[in-house]
């Protein structure tokens, strides 16, 4: 089949959610992706914010053939030495006492949320319910995770949607402090937002939420979705902010480009949660925890992400100097990177196909770079080159 002929088929048979630029992906190498025209693009979208190790890393193919070969999927009716090694793993690298497996980012936030609901109902009784959540946050598509999204856009042809969620502004402590009352058993936060424009929590944000949560009993989730497993040069985001959750929610990178999502809470949450509260037939199978207990090691050697810091602050800095008008401000963390524009972004992601470039928007005028952690120096410069010619 030719690069139109599959195009066409797509058209005739797929859902049409997602409008897709008109070159076909093929195979990738590193931090670079090929069509079917043999045409090279850098990637500095990486699967949306997935492939921290890029394409075709020996280390990850070599524990997916390995375990391909053993056991693929045999439900979570039974033990298997993956699913429990990974959950150590992701233990040991952070605050948390105990994993749950989801299957994505929606589904390990609408997890945490049941898990939530489970403490306050116990402890407090049915009235403890809302979560509360912010402007500008993104927490998935599901009905639980999308009620928790603050997108009316998104929202409205779907409703009604979960009840019980308030909203408060992201970054204003006085608004959070307006939204929480006795019957709050939750809130979620997203420590850097991603789909929302890329904005940092401010420090005294993030640590207010913690003790407002302490002072009602609270639980305090932080979407790490995005922002987690090395993106901001810290393992965890919340190691960079110093506040510690009492729940994380993780997936996108987590097994190297196979879904898969986790939550990582402490006992005194996993202590609320009974069997048979929760399931899945598919989460934290073999085959995936094998290749995410890889990508964890790889992602949290100290080396490695003093290196996605100051990669992040190389490329930040050479996007701030170059001085285009069309740039209003560059921000983020690590490599996860947002250019605000005086155009719209979606412009600038067609316009930059032809550049030899993969970005992706956040909001009608955030420019997103989100490259592989494995990006080079050299390649930088070249993400660089690239934009500064296209928004020439
Ligand atoms: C912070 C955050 N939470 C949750 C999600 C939803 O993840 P998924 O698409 O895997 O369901 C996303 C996806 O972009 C996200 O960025």
């Amino acid at each position: 089949m030719n690069t139109q002929e599959i195009i066409n088929l797509e058209h005739t048979y797929v859902l049409q959610v997602y409008p897709r630029p008109d070159f076909v992906l093929d195979h990738g190498r590193g931090c670079r992706v090929y069509d079917t025209e043999g045409r090279e693009y850098l990637d500095c979208v990486a699967g949306i914010a997935v492939n921290a190790l890029g394409y075709g890393d020996p280390d990850l193919l070599q524990a997916l053939t390995e375990q391909a070969g053993k056991l693929w999927h045999v439900s979570n009716l039974y033990h298997t030495a993956p699913h429990a090694r990974l959950a150590k793993l992701l233990c040991e690298t952070s605050f948390a006492d105990r994993v749950h497996y989801a299957n994505c980012g929606a589904s390990a936030n609408e997890s945490a949320f049941k898990f939530a609901r489970r403490y306050a109902r116990d402890r407090h009784g049915p009235d403890k319910h809302v979560i509360v959540a912010f402007t500008g946050g993104f927490h998935g598509r599901l009905f639980g995770s999308l009620a928790a999204t603050d997108r009316p856009k998104y929202q409205e042809p779907f409703q009604p949607l979960m009840p019980g969620v308030r909203f408060a502004r992201f970054n204003d402590v006085s608004s959070a402090e307006e939204a929480m009352a006795d019957d709050v058993c939750a809130v979620i936060v997203e420590p850097v937002q991603g789909e929302g424009g890329v904005h940092p929590a401010a420090p005294e944000f993030l640590a207010a939420l913690r003790r407002l949560c302490d002072r009602h009993d609270a639980l305090l989730i932080f979407d790490e979705v995005q922002c987690g497993l090395g993106r901001t040069g810290h393992l965890w985001a919340y190691q960079g902010y110093g506040v510690v959750p009492d729940m994380l929610t993780t997936a996108k990178p987590l097994a190297g480009g196979l879904p898969m999502g986790a939550v990582l809470m402490t006992q005194r949450v996993a202590d609320a949660v009974h069997p048979f509260d929760h399931a899945s037939t598919f989460a934290g199978g073999p085959l995936v925890a094998a290749v995410a207990e890889k990508l964890v090691a790889r992602v949290s050697d100290p080396a490695f992400l003093e290196a996605v810091r100051a990669k992040g602050d190389y490329l930040r800095g050479r996007l701030a100097a170059l001085g285009s008008p069309h740039i209003r401000e560059v921000r983020g963390c690590g490599l996860l990177i947002g250019v605000e524009l005086d155009i719209p972004a979606a412009d600038v992601v067609k316009a930059a196909y032809a550049h030899g470039l993969l970005t992706v928007g956040a909001g009608p005028n955030v420019l997103r770079l989100v490259p592989p952690l494995i990006i080079t120096y050299e390649e930088i410069d070249l993400v660089v080159e690239r934009l500064s010619a296209l928004l020439r």
